[in-house]
């Protein structure tokens, strides 16, 4: 990871949505549309944004089921990446799952998308099934990843969480 200004954390508010929606658009070749992130930031999980330098920088969407956390969406701008905004982001979410009594996160992502499998494998994520054709634009198959909240250290019967931060946990995974 090369150094980077620590991003500041913070819930997204609408002054958010032109960059937001500008970042996704220059990202992704099937965008969500603005009223898409408009419902994210009106929920009970609205996205938190990374800011860095005063520029919004980087997002994760999230999405609250009965005891389960989705991440429907995580993007950094490609000037700030390898600089860790994602696993602040990451390392965030995990700790609003959390917060929020969750016991599993799960997330998809693209065959193809070697930098965003390896974030989540750093973050012990695992791939638990996979759905066919599940992508469009171009089209491929989609992974569904998912990591329990507590992750157990090898060896250990008791969930550690005091370290559940990228680079620090006992356990190996990140
Ligand atoms: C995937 C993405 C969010 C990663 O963001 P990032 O801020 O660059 O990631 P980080 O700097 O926090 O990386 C943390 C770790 O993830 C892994 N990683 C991230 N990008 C990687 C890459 N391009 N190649 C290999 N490993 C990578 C590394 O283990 C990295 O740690 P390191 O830099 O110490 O080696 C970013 O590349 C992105 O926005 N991509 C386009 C959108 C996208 O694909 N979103 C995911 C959809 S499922």
């Amino acid at each position: 990871m090369h150094a980077g200004a620590t991003p500041e954390l913070r819930a997204a508010t609408r002054q958010d949505l032109p960059s937001i929606v500008e970042l996704e658009r220059a990202t992704f070749p099937d965008p969500w549309p603005l009223s898409a992130f408009e419902s994210e930031i009106a929920s009970d999980a609205p996205p938190v944004v990374a800011v860095c330098d005063g520029a919004l920088s980087g997002y994760i969407c999230r999405m609250l089921g009965p005891e389960e956390l989705h991440v429907t969406n995580i993007a950094v701008a490609p000037a700030r990446r390898r600089q860790g905004i994602a696993a602040a982001l990451l390392a965030d979410t995990i700790a609003f799952a959390t917060r929020e009594d969750c016991r599993w996160i799960y997330l998809d992502v693209r065959p193809s998308n070697e930098a965003a499998r390896a974030l989540y494998l750093r973050f012990g994520f695992v791939e638990i099934f996979r759905r066919r054709k599940y992508y469009i634009r171009p089209q491929e198959d989609g992974l569904v990843l998912a990591r329990p909240v507590e992750l157990l250290p090898r060896g250990s019967a008791k969930p550690d969480l005091k370290d559940d931060v990228p680079g620090k946990t006992s356990d190996g995974l990140v």
